[in-house]
């Protein structure tokens, strides 16, 4: 039976006696409304830690004014039954004021990784996820931390981050778990009406298709981002807000694909944002 805690005494009292029974820690930081993906970090760090912490705090400081902070799912006892499920030992679950009690002052920034993509459309959206991310480190203090290979480019700023400021915790990249049809998981795909919903596998299928035209020899990005485009128009509803290749080190869009790279896109359903990305391996 797992654990729940809301305070940072608590939960720091519960990894330290896990610590003490000589445990290697795990974290899976998540904002909650857990799916099949979650689930799988989860399940991964419960195979390689004898102590496995899901955090669930939806952060407001990585949501814009108008974006879905207010409305995003919170769903504690279905999350709670799925932990238990992938085996996970304690759920810290703090509110707003125990991570940012009135006066705090201080973020972290983040250079250049986070310019393009979701840094573009969501300014302030990386400096708050650094934030959170490097808080739930602390206060865990963890010997591996779990993220997604779905928030590519959060990822990769997650490692920077530990790299930077010296944290010594190994980040753990899982890969994209997805529907039967291709859809990625996401927490925002229950916003979606059923003819949205359908229509979402725009995202992974446009994805697919520049990944068919690279292994046909095409190194142009201009003409890969412009099927991503193209893709995108030709489907009722949906708005295009980036489609990008970008370089899988830097995350900064390329011309031509010389090496690693990722192809990224967000796009619109009404208010519904959806994201998606696959390596470009050649
Ligand atoms: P959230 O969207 O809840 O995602 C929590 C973790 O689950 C992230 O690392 C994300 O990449 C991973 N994840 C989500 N959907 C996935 C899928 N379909 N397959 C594999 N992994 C998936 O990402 C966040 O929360 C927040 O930004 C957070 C890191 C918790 C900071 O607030």
């Amino acid at each position: 039976m797992h654990e729940l805690t809301h305070t940072i005494a608590e939960t720091r009292r519960a990894v330290a006696a896990a610590r003490a029974a000589g445990k290697v820690v795990g974290l899976v930081p998540t904002m909650g409304a857990l799916h099949a993906g979650h689930a799988a970090l989860i399940r991964r760090a419960a195979a390689e830690c004898g102590f496995v912490v899901v955090s669930i705090f939806v952060n407001p400081t990585q949501f814009g004014p108008h974006e879905d902070f207010a409305r995003y799912p919170r769903t504690l006892p279905e999350d709670r039954a799925l932990c238990e499920r992938e085996g996970a030992n304690l759920i810290f679950a703090p509110d707003v004021a125990e991570m940012y009690p009135p006066g705090h002052r201080t973020s972290v920034s983040v250079r250049e990784l986070g310019d393009y993509l979701c840094g573009a459309s969501r300014p302030g959206h990386f400096s708050g996820v650094a934030t959170i991310v490097l808080k739930l480190l602390n206060v865990v203090q963890p010997d591996r931390a779990y993220f997604g290979q779905k928030d590519a480019q959060q990822a990769r700023i997650v490692r920077q981050l530990v790299r930077d400021l010296d944290v010594p915790t190994t980040i753990v990249v899982v890969p994209t778990v997805r529907e039967e049809d291709g859809l990625a998981m996401s927490s925002r795909n229950r916003y979606l009406a059923p003819d949205e919903r359908r229509r979402a596998t725009v995202l992974i299928d446009a994805l697919r298709e520049v990944r068919r035209r690279v292994a046909e020899g095409e190194r142009d990005a201009a003409a890969l981002r412009q099927v991503l485009a193209d893709r995108v128009a030709a489907t009722p509803g949906a708005t295009l807000d980036y489609g990008e290749i970008v370089d899988a080190d830097s995350f900064q869009p390329v011309e031509r694909l010389t090496g690693p790279a990722v192809a990224a896109l967000a796009v619109r359903f009404g208010p519904t944002r959806l994201i998606d990305n696959l390596e470009l391996d050649y």
